[in-house]
């Protein structure tokens, strides 16, 4: 059977059902009742370089968070912005000014809200705090509630993971993207725990994308080189606690070397097919942001081992 995901968004512009781009990057996804739905970061105008840095730091006014729901994985409606971005209040974590990436959004069977976490930054990313908001419903409008450096540690590209038993945990890089962290979540998903594991120490990996399969936990990451793409990594563990072990690059085939110019941001399972998954990747165009692409491919896992293929 041809995989779901070829028909999706393959390097071009992929567009929502008012036949706008979708503009949802570092994206993460939520199934809730039937619907997935679509979180990613509004990039849009004009693209710069933040003045001395001593790195490719290209940036563009932060546009807040959308959200996009389907049911077929292939035909997106805009729902608007679940998160907006406050215009000319500087000290503000949501101010355009300010540096909002990669949302997450998991459900909290418990208190019944719906929790984001996102990375929120300034220009020079030595802010790096974990934002978190919250609503009643999936698609917003989310409420801020303020950010945190979970004990006291950086936080930059992260992601959430909602295990099966309800215990959440945020995955981040951390230690200046020396060392990626899993801490798990309070019951209400709103605050860090204690309980954190240091992991990938010193390995400078970043844009953590974990799932599920017979038990088994993944974990794949990028390397740390800005907007530019380099070799994803993929771990496994039996807890997301780990130990992780690493296996290495699940990309295979022509330009595996730089996950076929993208960067992974989410692993989105197939709920009608069972054992199948979307790798999730971002285009990035790094000197016109707003121009940057999305490509999804369909992940498969052969005798245990992960296989990303560019079809
Ligand atoms: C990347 C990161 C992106 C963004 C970018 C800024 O390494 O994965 O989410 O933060 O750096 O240059």
């Amino acid at each position: 059977m041809k995989p779901i995901a070829d028909t999706l968004a393959n390097g071009s512009i992929l567009l929502d059902t008012d036949g706008k781009p979708v503009n949802a990057h570092g994206p993460g996804v939520m199934y809730h009742q039937g619907v997935y739905y679509l979180f990613g970061e509004i990039k849009k105008g004009k693209t710069w370089l933040v003045p001395g840095q001593n790195w490719e730091d290209y940036r563009v006014s932060a546009g807040g968070i959308s959200c996009y729901s389907s049911t077929d994985l292939k035909h997106w409606k805009n729902r608007g912005i679940a998160l907006k971005p406050e215009v000319g209040d500087p000290g503000n974590d949501l101010d355009t000014g300010r540096v909002i990436e990669r949302p997450k959004v998991i459900y909290n069977a418990r208190t019944k809200k719906f929790v984001m976490w996102m990375h929120i930054d300034k220009n020079d990313y030595n802010y790096s705090r974990g934002g978190i908001a919250i609503s009643d419903n999936p698609v917003g409008p989310y409420q801020y509630l303020g950010s945190i450096r979970p004990n006291n540690q950086m936080l930059r590209d992260m992601t959430l993971y909602k295990d099966d038993d309800g215990k959440a945990y945020l995955i981040y890089s951390s230690e200046d993207n020396n060392t990626m962290h899993v801490c798990q979540l309070s019951d209400d998903y709103l605050k860090p725990t204690t309980t954190y594991v240091r992991i990938f120490e010193n390995k400078r990996r970043e844009s953590p994308s974990i799932f599920k399969n017979k038990g088994k936990y993944y974990l794949i990451t990028s390397g740390c080189s800005g907007w530019s793409p380099n070799a994803a990594s993929y771990a496994v563990a039996d807890h997301v606690m780990g130990p992780w072990k690493e296996e290495g690059n699940p990309c295979k085939g022509a330009n595996a070397e730089v996950t076929f110019f993208s960067q992974g941001a989410f692993v989105l399972p197939i709920v009608s097919q069972p054992g199948k998954y979307i790798f999730m990747g971002d285009l990035w165009n790094k000197t016109d942001l707003e121009k940057s692409a999305y490509l999804w491919l369909p992940l498969r896992i052969n005798d245990g081992k992960v296989e990303i293929y560019n079809p």
